[in-house]
């Protein structure tokens, strides 16, 4: 009999990714896609441990699944719930212990393994957990795609952090820095592109630092993507995130000699201090970010930035956080994603003096967030009256149209046919709603 399958995605694209992979492993199993956890027979929640209200997410979801769980099982009925993801990784035993009700607390590395465990908890019921670190690399036991990713897919190509930034979690919950094979990606994102997929997002947390080896030497980024923009039907390649020290002269060059890769770049900065930057163990200066984008500006003209930023880091003080300001003043971004500090227990940052009281990290925050939204609005703003070209994913809220997403990310909608769908359109921008644009087709015909 067919069994469903739930899985609530928190946390970053890597976890996206791996959703969609544990839900390739169980489809052998019998397991399809559910709507909703109500509906399934296994829910698993793919977690993140990034700040404090991430990881507390997750006990206050078990928390509304608990009671599900027991209807269940009042009905003669089972639902068997995991915990995947950066939290299992970082609080194991303890996750089963705190909430006996669920089965399985698996890691990031460990969900090639998930079939075995479900077939365990099914076959003598009990708690399993297994967030080991193996010696095996997952990928090469991960079964291919159950379904097609769509029209903008992820890819994973990287794994892990080597950099041990003061305040993150992630080479704790996601070990080592590891690279695929370009060979496997290579393999992974021809099927994609055969399936219908146009857009695919190299995803690693420090995909620039990319170095997968094959028998004639060490693969960096950019000849990866060289290697992908060769792929038929492949119309947009893009990547995220990126360290600014991992941004090397062939990642600037492939910006300017490879059409397909999008000229938008995430690349977090987290502050515009030196002194913060140096406690962060960033390894790099303001001025160096600086530099990096004017590289890329110059490859480059019309690329635009995203970045992340921390505010409140212990120790920073009003003149640091001013020249947070300032660099972002100067450097002008589409968009940007910034958080208070969350001090994460076992990571060096969190035992500094110094710590910023809420109130003030509230308020730098707030400033902050006022001149990023006011620079995208500026840049959403300046792309009115021009033609973009649109990568049609998906239908539409209203009849008749189609939504995609501009070079830079940007949502838009525009009336089209929905033979569209997975087609590159020229769409000429007419107005700068909320969180989309709206325009019109520029052309009759599409490029594709
Ligand atoms: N590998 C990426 C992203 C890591 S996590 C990178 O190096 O940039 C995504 C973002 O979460 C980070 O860029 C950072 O801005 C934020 N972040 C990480 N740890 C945090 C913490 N302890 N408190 C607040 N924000 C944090
Ligand atoms: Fe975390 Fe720093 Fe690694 Fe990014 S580079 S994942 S912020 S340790
Ligand atoms: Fe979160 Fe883990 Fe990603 S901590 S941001 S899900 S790598």
């Amino acid at each position: 009999m067919a069994k469903k399958l739930y899985i609530k995605t928190y946390g970053c694209q890597m976890n996206v990714y791996d959703s969609a992979r544990m839900a390739d492993v169980l489809a052998p199993l019998g397991y399809a896609p559910a709507a909703a956890a109500a509906e399934a027979d296994m829910v698993i929640l793919n977690t993140c441990h990034i700040r404090e209200k991430a990881a507390e997410k997750v006990f206050s979801e078990l928390g509304r699944l608990r009671p599900l769980k027991a209807q269940k099982s009042a009905a003669g009925e089972r639902l068997i719930l995991a915990v995947a993801g950066c939290v299992a990784q970082a609080e194991g035993a303890e996750i089963l212990a705190r909430a006996p009700f669920v089965d399985i607390v698996l890691g990031p590395q460990t969900y090639h393994r998930l079939g075995e465990m479900v077939a365990q908890v099914a076959r003598a019921g009990g708690q399993v957990l297994d967030t080991e670190f193996p010696p095996e690399d997952k990928f090469d036991f991960l079964p291919e795609a159950a379904a097609p990713r769509g029209v903008s897919a992820f890819l994973s190509v990287q794994e892990g952090c080597d950099k041990f930034c003061t305040f993150c979690v992630v080479p704790y919950t996601r070990g080592a820095e590891l690279s695929r094979p370009a060979a496997a990606i290579l393999a992974e994102a021809r099927r994609l592109a055969a399936q219908g997929t146009r857009e695919i997002t190299l995803l690693g947390q420090n995909v620039n630092a990319y170095r997968g080896d094959t028998p004639d030497g060490g693969w960096g980024l950019a000849r990866l993507i060289g290697a992908l923009a060769e792929i038929d039907g492949l119309r947009r390649i893009r990547y995220t995130t990126s360290h600014p020290l991992d941004v090397d002269d062939a990642l600037v060059a492939a910006h300017r000699d490879v059409p397909q890769l999008m000229p938008f770049l995430h690349l977090p900065v987290q502050s515009g201090a030196d002194r913060v930057l140096a406690a962060m163990n960033r390894r790099h200066t303001a001025d160096d970010y600086r530099r990096i984008v004017e590289r890329l500006r110059r490859a480059r003209p019309d690329i635009a930035f995203s970045s992340d930023f921390i505010v409140g880091f212990p120790g920073e003080s009003d003149r640091d956080f001013a020249q947070t300001l300032a660099l972002v003043r100067e450097t002008g971004f589409a968009q940007a994603f910034s958080f208070n500090y969350s001090a994460r227990p076992g990571t060096p940052a969190a035992l500094l003096p110094d710590q910023v009281p809420d109130a003030v990290k509230n308020e730098r925050l707030a400033e902050l967030q006022a001149l990023i939204a006011e620079q995208q609005r500026a840049f959403n703003a300046a792309a009115i009256g021009r033609t973009l070209d649109v990568l049609f994913e998906k239908r539409g809220r209203h009849a008749g149209q189609l939504v995609g997403r501009s070079p830079y990310l940007q949502a838009v909608h525009a009336p089209a046919p929905e033979r569209l769908i997975g087609a590159l359109a020229p769409v000429r921008l007419t107005a700068a709603l909320a969180n989309s644009l709206a325009g019109e087709l520029a052309a009759a015909e599409t490029l594709a």
